[in-house]
């Protein structure tokens, strides 16, 4: 194990306490693997700790190095821009947006970019980025009921320091372990 590392799992986040209390559990399932000897968790969206909160508390720990893993089964638009956005590693608006996998060492510029609205539309521009939104959200009136809006927080930017390496891992994806979850559930296997 090593202290300088953490592990940071990256959870969706929902109106609902399950979001997090799946990340929650999983996070203390992996501590107990006894691998990592710091496992965090962040979310995208709706809860705290943000994964900004997460950061922060990770760089304060002291920890130079930090595994990304977004613990969601299939890329999509958080795994694709907004998470590598907010870790600092998404560079480019051109390409595929895979954002994965990235492995950067910070610059010297080391504040990120807050994040944009990725449709650009102006109905997402609810103007309370900057840390303040995220966990007291709820109350904002972004989302319910309007689909998407939920994604669209401006994330807060964080300092990385440049002898903080961040490393982003891919989802779950369509794994022969994830197969057999979907075959017990639909037989009722125990
Ligand atoms: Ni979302």
């Amino acid at each position: 194990m090593n202290n300088n590392e953490t592990l940071l799992l990256v959870g969706h986040g929902s109106k609902l306490p399950h979001s997090k209390q799946l990340i929650l559990d999983i996070a203390e399932k992996v501590k107990a693997k006894n691998e990592f000897e710091n496992v965090e968790i962040g979310l995208m969206e709706f809860n705290e700790p943000t994964i900004p909160d997460a950061l922060k508390k990770i760089i304060a720990s002291g920890s130079k190095r930090i595994i990304v893993v977004p613990v969601f089964l299939a890329h999509g638009t958080h795994t694709t821009k907004d998470i590598p956005t907010i870790l600092g590693l998404r560079k480019s608006e051109t390409g595929d947006g895979h954002g994965s996998c990235s492995h950067a060492r910070h610059g010297k510029t080391g504040l990120l970019a807050t994040l944009k609205s990725r449709s650009g539309k102006g109905e997402h521009d609810h103007g309370h980025g900057h840390g303040h939104g995220h966990g007291h959200g709820h109350g904002h009136g972004h989302g319910h009921g309007h689909g998407h809006h939920h994604h669209h927080h401006a994330a807060e930017a964080v300092e990385i320091p440049e002898d903080v390496e961040i490393i982003y891992r891919e989802p779950l994806g369509a794994d022969d372990r994830i197969v057999e979850i979907v075959m017990e559930r639909a037989l009722k296997m125990e």
